[in-house]
């Protein structure tokens, strides 16, 4: 077995990404060797002697790779937007969890006097998109259930994920602009792009592959 340093490390992210990211990797002929779903370990061995998985929130993955702990990383474009990407590079969109970035408010609005206020968990991003349209706000930083700020006047309007819009609806509120669309993307830290460039090539060629298969099948 390939020493631990001698690795590739992927870093994927847990909840309602992880789903759907390893039939691409067991397509590239990567598997882990447990049911990741079921274990708490938070490292995987795989099929491939000289390929672990770490299994980590969805909001942490940029960190690892960031830093060269993790190779590859899967994270959702959300999340790069916020954490802000500069010591990694965007190799691959596996188009999955696709979904936009929105601001919305509540249906029944009354007009915003004075400065608007802005409930989200991607609060850089909200800060960025409002400044490059010359509008001052006030960005109140939640960890989820954005959609119950406007409603109890915490504030005007949030910045949040919407894929069907069934939440925004039993909510009492609509999307209004349209920030970016999301899916999740493959990273590679610069660290590794530079000493495991030709060991990552192909890995990222199969999956590659596979998204373009997986597309083909949906279309
Ligand atoms: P963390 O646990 O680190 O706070 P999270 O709770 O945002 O992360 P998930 O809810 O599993 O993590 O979402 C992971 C990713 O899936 C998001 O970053 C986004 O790219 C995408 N996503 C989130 N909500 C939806 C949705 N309703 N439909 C489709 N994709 C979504
Ligand atoms: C996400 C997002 C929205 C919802 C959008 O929430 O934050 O609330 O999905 O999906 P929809 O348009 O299909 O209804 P999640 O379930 O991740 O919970 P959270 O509020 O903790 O982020």
């Amino acid at each position: 077995m390939a020493k631990p340093t001698d690795q590739i490390t992927i870093a994927l992210s847990k909840g309602r990404i992880l789903k759907e990211t390893l039939p691409l990797f067991a397509a590239a002929g990567i598997e882990p060797l447990e049911d990741i779903h079921r274990s708490r370990k938070l490292i995987f061995e795989t099929t491939r002697p000289d390929v672990r998985f770490i299994h980590i929130r969805a909001t942490d993955v940029p960190t690892y790779v960031e830093y060269g702990v993790a190779d590859l990383g899967v994270a959702g474009k959300d999340v790069l937007m916020e954490h802000g990407a500069d010591e990694m590079y965007e190799l691959l969109d596996l188009d999955i969890a696709r979904c936009r970035l929105m601001t919305a408010r509540l249906v029944d609005a009354e007009p915003v006097l004075g400065r608007m206020k802005v409930a989200t968990k991607f609060v850089n991003v909200a800060k960025r998109y409002f400044a490059e349209q010359g509008r001052q706000v006030d960005v109140i930083k939640l960890y989820g259930g954005m959609e119950l700020a406007p409603i109890m006047k915490l504030a005007d309007c949030i910045v949040d994920i919407v894929d069907t819009g069934n939440t925004l609806k039993a909510n009492g509120l609509m999307a209004e602009e349209h920030i970016a669309d999301i899916s999740s993307r493959l990273v590679a830290s610069r660290l590794a792009l530079k000493l495991k460039d030709e060991r990552l090539n192909p890995i990222v060629e199969d999956l590659s592959r596979a998204v373009a298969e997986r597309r083909k099948a949906r279309a």
